[in-house]
């Protein structure tokens, strides 16, 4: 935990082995790559394995994308939608996520995957836990982008209590060892409009998959 030139705390621990970083990801560069990724491999909903529509869209960067269809949840090399490999992980976002993760307690983190999530007002990401990854070592580092959103982090257990934390632009929370398969989950995204989204919140989540 430290105090920055206000007095309030940067990093505030949530849970053993998991932390938030108040904006640490506030630059508008990281935004811009989002736009740049997003016109080569487009935001799009995928399908659930029950054939429902995911209501927060999704794209990805980096060697592998996560990825939603009726054969199930995993990760792929390809974008299907564009029949190539997902856009490369750009070395800002990359460094971004390691020093996240170092930050938080996890030096060795070298993430090959992105997953980045759009949400608009009326969207929600119900309770679940991260586990399609092949190697559940390394964490989870979640990047918020625009609008703010209510972030909701319990235990490993389905039924332990739920916290719930507001997250804002810029804000980044890492979970691993301990909490790595900690439930948590998106409350519906409220109406209004951020300076450089207008009415949407991006997250992006750097993993470990392969
Ligand atoms: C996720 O769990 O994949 C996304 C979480 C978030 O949008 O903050
Ligand atoms: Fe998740």
């Amino acid at each position: 935990m430290q105090p920055d030139l206000f007095g309030t705390r940067r990093n505030e621990p949530i849970a053993p082995d998991a932390m938030i970083l108040r904006g640490i990801a506030a630059d508008p560069a990281i935004h811009h790559e989002v736009l740049r990724i997003a016109e080569i491999s487009p935001f799009r909903h995928m399908q659930t394995p029950g054939g429902k529509q995911i209501g927060v869209e999704m794209t990805n960067c980096g060697a592998l994308g996560w990825i939603s269809d009726r054969r199930g949840y995993r990760y792929e090399p390809e974008d299907p939608l564009t029949g190539k490999p997902w856009p490369p992980m750009p070395p800002s976002l990359q460094n971004l996520a390691e020093t996240a993760a170092a930050e938080a307690g996890f030096p060795d983190f070298h993430p090959d995957a992105c997953l980045i999530n759009r949400y608009v007002p009326g969207i929600k990401m119900g309770l679940h836990q991260d586990r399609d990854e092949a190697d559940l070592t390394a964490p989870i580092v979640s990047v918020s982008l625009g609008l703010p959103a209510i972030f909701q982090f319990g235990g490993p257990e389905r039924r332990d209590p739920v916290a719930r934390h507001t997250l804002h632009h810029g804000d980044v929370v890492v979970w691993g060892g301990v909490a790595r398969l900690n439930w948590h989950g998106i409350l519906t995204l409220r109406p209004g409009s951020h300076p450089l989204t207008g009415a949407a919140r991006i997250n992006l989540t750097f993993r470990r998959a392969g």
